[in-house]
């Protein structure tokens, strides 16, 4: 009997210390996003997921369309004991808000795609952030753009290359502004090119911008279209659909690794000639993880990580996106 009881008391012993341990031990880790509409978006938190998955951590996901949202999933986090979030704001002006308000819940930030922007107007150094590397891969689609034309030995005098922008941000002002300089570096006319301006950075936004430099210069003959991400250019593409012009009229670049693939897919040729594929593996998979770590080990994650993009057509986006292990976010 003795011997019973003694051997009861171990076995609860180590069910109290086990379960001690891990209460102790469980991660649980935040994911918002401005546009959970967004593909790119919808493929971070794939990514995010796999990697929870992996760990076995919980990982509770919130699109925050708005500051208010933004604010009352972050006092949700806290309530369910996350102990870190990783964020694309709907406003990088929210920055501070947010900081504060993660720090008064004792809540580890980590910024993806839109680094905050401070009181000062300048961009927040001290929260880690991964991006994309704008300025080189806005650089890359000016070129394309241009290269793409001269090798179906366009006029440049008779071409317009519209840019659509959202220059409140920072990484879209970075990646269009490189595609301009590209252009004009490549020896595109500089009067031909005009910027649009997309109030959203959804197709509808990209659409409307457009349909303004259109109406506005109506006696170009053929577009290059660029922008500052894949809806964007869609959205212009789609504008000048309207207006007649077609693949044989129309380059357009993207830039994402979403949406403008499903233009791949679609028959036919259209404007939507190429993108710039980058990451969601990264932006999703390698943020949660360095949170991960910093919240577990306290290892702290590098505060500024570039990623890259690579330009592929509907030719061979399936091959170079199967070669960057991104096969996962090929869509169906
Ligand atoms: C911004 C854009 C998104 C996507 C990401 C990539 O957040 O709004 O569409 O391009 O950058 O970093």
């Amino acid at each position: 009997m003795k011997l019973v009881k003694i051997a009861c008391f171990i076995l609860l012993l180590f069910v109290l210390i086990a379960n001690g341990y891990s209460a102790e031990q469980k991660v649980k880790l935040g994911f918002l996003v401005k546009q959970p509409e967004e593909l790119w978006f919808q493929n971070e938190w794939k990514f995010a997921q796999k990697f929870a998955d992996e760990v076995g951590i919980d990982l509770i996901k919130i699109g925050t369309t708005d500051g208010e949202k933004v604010m009352t999933a972050i006092d949700n986090l806290a309530t369910q004991k996350v102990q870190g979030f990783v964020i694309c704001t709907p406003d990088v002006r929210l920055g501070p808000a947010i900081i504060k308000k993660a720090n008064s819940k004792n809540l580890k930030v980590f910024t993806v795609d839109d680094r905050f922007v401070g009181a000062d107007g300048n961009p927040v150094e001290d929260v880690p952030y991964m991006g994309i590397s704008s300025t080189q891969i806005g650089f890359d689609i000016g070129k394309a753009c241009y290269e793409e034309a001269k090798k179906r030995g366009w006029n440049m005098n008779e071409t317009g290359a519209m840019v659509v922008t959202h220059d409140e941000l920072e990484t879209i002002k970075q990646r269009t502004d490189a595609e301009k300089d590209a252009l004009i570096k490549a020896g595109f006319p500089a009067n031909n090119i005009f910027t649009a301006v997309n109030k959203t950075l959804d197709v509808p936004g990209g659409m409307d911008g457009a349909n303004v430099t259109l109406t506005q210069n109506p006696t170009i003959k053929k577009w290059l279209v660029a922008g500052g991400n894949e809806e964007s250019v869609i959205g212009a593409v789609r504008a000048l659909e309207g207006k007649g012009f077609d693949g044989n009229t129309t380059i357009g670049i993207g830039l994402g690794a979403g949406a403008g693939l499903l233009e791949f897919k679609k028959p036919g040729v259209n404007g939507f000639f190429a993108t710039s594929a980058i990451s969601p593996y990264r932006h999703g998979y390698e943020t949660t993880k360095l949170l991960y770590e910093w919240v577990k080990d306290g290892k702290k994650p590098p505060m500024k990580t570039l990623t890259a993009g690579y330009i592929v057509t509907r030719e061979t986006y399936v091959k170079t996106m199967t070669e960057l292990g991104l096969a996962d976010s090929l869509p169906k």
